[in-house]
């Protein structure tokens, strides 16, 4: 922390290795590391600023994905930082306890990029809003960043090789970078933040004995109340966080479960039947006790429809935004500072798309005219895009202006992304 109060923090993008399968080193990226980075965090009404240098062969950028920041500030294809350089954004922490993430955005390559390995948390805290949750980092609060690879003969990780349609499927899933991870547990409940960190996959988490957990947090922060589950839809990018109670001395594993995908047009293609082990839990056989999970977490307020000024159309296809692709010379949306939008969103073709915006955390109003499930009640920033259902966005767009730097929305299957299905709007 500086005499100002600014709590800096250093990532130094690097090469590195990784032994995850056996006689190979894998060569990978990491932040200050060889694979993944630092977990940040902050509080709420803090100054924060970030010293990203860049140790790679190659420009790379650094977006806080799920931050309400100024522009210049969000590290996006606009703000690349080149080797040997550090590029040194600040800004004031102003939103609601979450866990975010940070990862590379460089336009046409962000899925090499993360895939290789850059990308880390970001969590934030409010004291003035801190329900009763197991909130002891690393003991009953614990990152879980999900993610797929594929490897070659050699034990490296390729994307050429992997044609599927999104990108890579891989065979591989992985926890913070550790293949067939296990997570001892001292406490009688442990909350979870998942973060679907893969490039392409889509995951239902749930548990192998189909136990009960409660959903408490989703992208930009906790849900008003718990929502009882036994699986949670988690597609690039997004997170949840649940909290999940287990008795002495038992093992039980979460694992992702066949995602219904929705009208794609082979679940088998795109992931939709693939199961996978993802994080055995194993509890010691005394566990200290947890308080339950409160009834009330935090308060959300619903945005009604009738704030809203202005309302937006997009409809995906293919690589294709509104028939459009990708070009960092245009700005696709004017977006006028203090208003209230509906976003309009539908993915027409059957491939699986997802759809996330820059800057802003915006509420589900409905889909498909229904009211949204329990678990899209809170703060998303990105949402899964059943194929041929109308998703209506609401959101305001606040705090900063800036005629000449774009933010993004795109989808954040990255091949996708980087192929051009991504679009740029400024706040005025
Ligand atoms: Cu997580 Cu524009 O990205
Ligand atoms: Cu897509």
């Amino acid at each position: 922390v500086e005499p100002d109060g600014t709590r800096v923090f250093e990532l130094t993008a690097q090469e590195g290795s990784m032994p995850f399968v056996d006689g190979a080193e894998t060569r990978t990226w990491g932040f200050n590391g060889d694979y993944l980075g630092p977990t940040l965090r902050a509080e709420r009404g803090e100054r924060v600023a970030v010293e990203v240098t860049n140790e790679l062969g190659e420009a790379t950028s650094v977006h806080w994905h799920g931050m309400h920041l100024p522009p210049e500030m969000d590290g996006g294809p606009h703000q690349m930082v080149e080797p040997g350089e550090t590029w040194r954004p600040t800004w004031e922490i102003d939103q609601p306890a979450a866990t975010l993430w940070y990862h590379p955005h460089p336009h046409g390559e962000t899925e090499r990029h993360v895939y290789q390995g850059l990308a880390g948390l970001f969590l934030l805290d409010d004291p003035e809003a801190a329900p009763d949750l197991p909130s002891q980092y690393g003991v009953d609060d614990i990152p879980v960043i999900v993610q797929d690879k594929q490897f070659d003969d050699a034990g490296q990780l390729t994307l050429e090789e992997n044609q599927s349609e999104p990108g890579v499927l891989g065979q591989t899933v992985m926890v913070n970078g550790t293949v067939g991870p296990f997570l001892g547990v001292s406490t009688e409940r442990v909350r979870l933040r998942l973060l679907n960190g893969s490039t392409a996959r889509t995951y239902s988490f749930g548990f192998d004995d189909g136990r009960r957990f409660q959903l408490v947090g989703t992208d930009g922060g906790l849900l008003p109340a718990p929502h009882e589950t036994t699986d949670v839809r988690l597609s690039p990018g997004e997170r949840a966080e649940i909290v999940v109670a287990v008795t002495p001395g038992e093992q039980v594993t979460l694992r992702s479960s066949e995602p219904d995908l929705g009208r794609v047009a082979s679940s088998a293609a795109f992931g939709g039947e693939d199961t996978f082990d993802v994080l055995e839990l194993r509890a010691d056989t005394m566990l200290a006790p947890s308080p339950p999970v409160p009834d009330v977490l935090a308060d959300v307020p619903r945005i009604k429809e009738s704030e809203a000024g202005v309302t937006r159309d997009f409809t995906l296809a293919v690589r294709q935004i509104n028939g459009r692709s990708m070009d960092p010379e245009r700005i696709d949306e004017v977006v006028h500072e203090g208003q209230t939008e509906i976003w309009e969103v539908r993915s027409i073709d059957s491939l699986p798309h997802n759809f996330h915006i820059h800057d802003v955390q915006f509420q589900v109003l409905d889909i498909g005219g229904e009211p949204p499930p329990p678990e899209l009640m809170g703060w998303k920033d990105t949402v899964y895009l059943e194929p041929q259902r109308d998703y209506r966005l609401i959101m305001r767009f606040e705090d900063f202006t800036d005629a000449d730097s774009p933010y993004m929305f795109h989808c954040h299957l990255l091949r996708h992304e980087d192929e051009g299905l991504m679009g740029q709007f400024v706040v005025v």
